[in-house]
């Protein structure tokens, strides 16, 4: 029996794109800081009376287990077994919060069922695996800042610390009135039909050359103004695709303009969003608590204190049981 804890990351430089679907390789390297919030806990069991894998969540059957038995028969390749297994997946992600990541459960499931099956890999090597659950969930394996070299091929495309000023986030979780498509739909379809995808990608490898330099100037204003200008760059090549999707609610672009606020008032804060309305605000470390409380404050950002989540870097994906 094997346990491993992942945490969620979130991406300053985003990815978004394949260039392989199959192995995911991404069209672009990805910059991410791992959180400490948020943490997915899995067990992998090896079950060798059973005849199929049996896959829980929070104790319950899983619902779509398609993507988690593909992953173990990936790692049961890796191993030369044919054993099937347990996995019992716990997520303390708030019901309803729109926050369950594929990046900390890729992570923290590639860990479990390394160990469980014997495969004895070192970090890049984690990486590569959970990279083929999820793409950014190669970077869940890496504590703190983490880049995600694209590479050219499955041996060079994971990720690796990268050392910079100790930045912090505030996670404004925002109710979506609509249900948006899947990120690997909505990324395929950009592909297929969004006119901005190659000044995407273009742009993308240029904020990615410039955020390394400004992290390795510990420029926080760099970093910032980085990331919060390459989420609206994917959120405009996604709203392009047809038919258009869009993740980002009213409220949502309200959030972006608190953060120009906080920035006018002298509190640097900076706004990025995933494939969904949530906004996270990308802080230095100590500057974590302000902010938060200065996002509650603004009427205009509407809002409540409770949804609001100050988080820190946090720890690589590791195991809590069981043999490396
Ligand atoms: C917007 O890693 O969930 O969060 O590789 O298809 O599983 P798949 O996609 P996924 O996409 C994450 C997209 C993003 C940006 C990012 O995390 O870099």
């Amino acid at each position: 029996m094997s346990t491993a804890i992942a945490h969620p990351n979130i991406a300053l430089i985003k990815y978004w794109g394949k260039r392989d679907d199959e192995l995911i390789l991404p069209l672009t390297g990805s910059l991410s800081l791992t959180l400490d919030v948020f943490p997915t806990t899995t067990t992998v069991t090896l079950a060798p009376d059973s005849a199929v894998d049996e896959v829980l969540f929070d104790g319950a059957p899983a619902g779509a287990a398609e993507r988690i038995v593909a992953f173990l028969d990936l790692v049961r390749g890796l191993a030369g077994s044919t054993t099937r297994a347990r996995v019992h997946t716990r997520n303390s992600v708030p019901t309803g919060a729109g926050l369950a990541s594929s990046a900390s459960g890729f992570a923290a499931l590639a860990v479990a069922a390394a160990s469980a099956y014997g495969l004895a890999l070192d970090d890049a090597a984690l990486s590569r695996l959970a990279r083929r659950g999820s793409g950014s969930a190669c970077r869940s394996i890496v504590g703190g800042t983490a880049i995600w070299h694209a590479g050219s091929d499955d041996d060079s495309s994971f990720a690796e610390p990268v050392a910079g000023p100790d930045l912090g986030m505030v996670i404004a979780v925002v109710d979506a009135a609509a249900k948006p498509i899947s990120s690997r739909q909505a990324m395929r379809r950009t592909i297929e039909t969004s006119p901005y995808l190659p000044a995407w990608v273009s742009s993308t490898e240029a904020d990615l050359a410039a955020m390394q330099q400004a992290f390795a100037r510990g420029d926080v204003t760099a970093i910032g103004e980085l990331t919060e200008s390459n989420a609206l760059r994917m959120h405009a090549a996604i709203m392009a695709a047809r038919p258009p999707v869009r993740y980002l609610a009213p409220q949502s672009i309200a959030l972006f303009d608190t953060a120009a606020r906080l920035r006018a008032d002298g509190l640097e804060a900076y706004a990025t969003a995933d494939a969904g309305p949530n906004v996270v605000f990308l802080c230095r470390g100590a500057d974590v608590d302000a902010v938060r409380d200065a996002v509650a404050a603004d009427p205009a950002a509407g809002i409540a204190p409770d949804r609001l989540v100050a988080a820190h870097a946090g720890p690589g994906a590791h195991l809590v049981e069981g043999a490396a």
